[in-house]
């Protein structure tokens, strides 16, 4: 396979990750290009967020390679290029909305000036202007997944990782969320994103499916439904995880 310098955003040959016997991430094959909008997609449990976190540095790799912005997945010159927003929100409770905003600026070094213009145009994003000086602990669970998108961003990362950014969000802002997914890419910024929402994979120009932490297909949404011979992801996805032979997904 030829190494192709900066062009792929993310590349991962046979990338295993083990927790003690349970095989987590297994022999997954990627090769995303920069300004992709590339979704993983997958039930609860079939390794999106392992292989996000290993990406992103977080957790050790326990086989294969992976390469970030062609560079080791966790070589620390890539930080400030790559932005992740966890699954889990991490954000300071007892801080307010700009105090948490703030603090994720200041740990990637912006200065004060690009922290408040960022911070002003992120919040009209969100909106949440009005709940600028609220702390975290009195936001809604929505809320709060929209600050710990809006710190992902902040430092205009060429790379985007985002875990479920959409889980628990009612629909109307799932929508705004995926058209400044679509301005990101427009801007060239490749966003990778999981979900197991199937509905929401038609937004993404690729898709992989995940399945017990296997890439069982993937190729654009109407690839993957063209090659399952079916309508719609939701029953593609069916379909293949029974042709795998599996008992849930
Ligand atoms: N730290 C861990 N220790 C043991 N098992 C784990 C750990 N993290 C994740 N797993 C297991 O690995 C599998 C994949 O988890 P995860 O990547 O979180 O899936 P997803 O994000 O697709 O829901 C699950 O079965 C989960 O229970
Ligand atoms: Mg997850």
């Amino acid at each position: 396979m030829t190494n192709s310098h900066n062009q792929l955003a993310v590349e991962t040959r046979e990338l295993v990750k083990r927790f003690g016997d349970f095989t987590a991430v297994d022999h997954l094959n990627l090769r995303i290009e920069c300004g992709e909008t590339y979704g993983l997609l997958g039930p609860n449990g079939s390794g999106k967020t392992t292989t996000i976190k290993m990406l992103c540095g977080l957790l050790k790799t326990t086989g294969g390679e992976a390469l970030v912005l062609g560079k080791r997945a966790g070589d620390l010159s890539i930080l400030p290029r790559i932005g992740y927003m966890p699954q889990e929100t991490a954000l300071y409770l007892d801080l307010t909305v700009h105090d948490n905003i703030s603090l994720f600026g200041e740990i990637y070094g912006l200065s004060k000036a690009d922290i408040e213009q960022g911070e002003a145009e992120l919040l009209r994003f969100i909106d949440l202007e009005k709940w600028r000086n609220s702390t975290i602990a009195n936001l809604s669970g929505g809320m709060r997944h929209r600050v710990s998108l809006a710190c992902s961003m902040l430092h205009n990362p060429e790379l985007l990782f985002l875990d479920e950014p959409t889980i628990g969000i009612d629909p109307e802002l799932r929508a705004s969320f995926w058209e400044y997914f679509q301005a990101l890419r427009a801007r060239g910024v490749t966003v990778i994103i999981t979900t197991h929402y199937m509905d929401e994979a038609h937004h993404c120009g690729r898709i992989g499916l995940l399945r017990e932490g296997r890439l069982i297909a993937e190729g654009t949404p109407g690839e993957i439904t063209e090659a399952a011979g079916v309508q719609s992801l939701e029953d593609a996805f069916l379909a293949l995880a029974r042709r795998g032979g599996g008992d849930e997904v």
